[in-house]
């Protein structure tokens, strides 16, 4: 924190919903798409919610959050976004307290929403197989941690799904949820299975029905329950130029097909 109890990193949004990311140190910093300044001085006397002009850029200082980071974020692998991130986040109850695996780590877009909600209490197990992957995703959390208000307590592994199974129970006993997100999930689904809880769920990121279809069998194989198959559909609107709100003309995208199993308890003894 600055001394004038203002935070250290804030953001700087144009009114579009571009952001950019600040850390209020003194040093020259060069920013993609404002240029180089000090940042402790450019912010010098001014206070969240203040206009700030840079080059030719009008902005608005807000803190610095979720949405920000995102739009600002370093990105190498396709990210999970909002859409698909938010309904993983509520059907599978992660929430305040709980400890989930997801990997491949990518860029860490879905890892910043999981660190979002939380808390410190939290336990997240991020895997990434390939390093200049990795490096991009640990950017983007370290980053998250200096300006989150709460952040869970984060492990980047640096190796393959299968073999990170191995690790979870040495990190936190068991986890309550699991989300697969590389290209043949079903080929991890057995290890990954097993480090879930009774009555946890797993849950596969799978663009193409050929993926879907491997990803379900394969849950079943291992005893879970499939709670939910299918995808989220976005549909924005917009206002019409003679009156009126309207969908869009911009095509509705396909992201991924979500598979969400249950782990259930085994039969009970006769
Ligand atoms: C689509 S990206 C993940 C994006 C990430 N979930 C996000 O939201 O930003 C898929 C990642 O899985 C990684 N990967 C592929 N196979 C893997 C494996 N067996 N174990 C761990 N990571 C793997 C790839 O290197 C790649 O970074």
């Amino acid at each position: 924190m600055t001394t004038d109890q203002t935070p250290n990193w804030v953001a700087l949004r144009e009114d579009d919903g571009r952001a950019y990311l600040l850390n209020r140190v003194p040093g020259e910093l060069k920013v993609k798409g404002l240029g180089r300044f000090d940042a402790a001085q450019l912010l010098e006397g001014y206070s969240i919610g203040d206009r700030i002009t840079v080059g030719q850029k009008s902005l608005t200082i807000v803190d610095a959050a979720l949405p920000e980071a995102r739009r600002n974020m370093q990105r190498r692998a396709q990210t999970i976004g909002i859409k698909d991130s938010g309904f993983l986040i509520s059907w599978m109850g992660i929430g305040v307290g709980s400890r989930v695996l997801e990997g491949g780590h990518g860029s860490a877009g879905l890892a910043m929403h999981l660190a979002n909600v939380m808390g410190s209490k939290g336990c997240l197990i991020s895997v990434e197989v390939r390093p200049e992957h990795a490096a991009v995703g640990r950017n983007n959390m370290e980053r998250m941690a200096e300006f989150a208000p709460e952040f869970p307590d984060w492990h980047l592994l640096e190796m393959g799904l299968s073999e990170a199974a191995g690790e979870v129970a040495g990190i936190c006993e068991q986890l309550d949820a699991a989300i697969i997100d590389m290209a043949e999930p079903w080929t991890v689904v057995p290890e990954i299975a097993a480090t879930v809880k009774t009555g946890g769920r797993l849950a596969c990121y799978c663009p193409t029905t050929a993926q879907l279809e491997k990803s379900w069998n394969a849950v079943e194989e291992e005893g879970l329950v499939v709670e939910f198959a299918g995808e989220m559909i976005e549909r924005r609107w917009s206002k019409a130029a003679k009156g009126g709100v309207r969908p869009g003309n911009q095509p509705m995208g396909h992201t991924a097909f979500l598979l969400i199993a249950g782990k259930i308890a085994s039969s009970e003894e006769e």
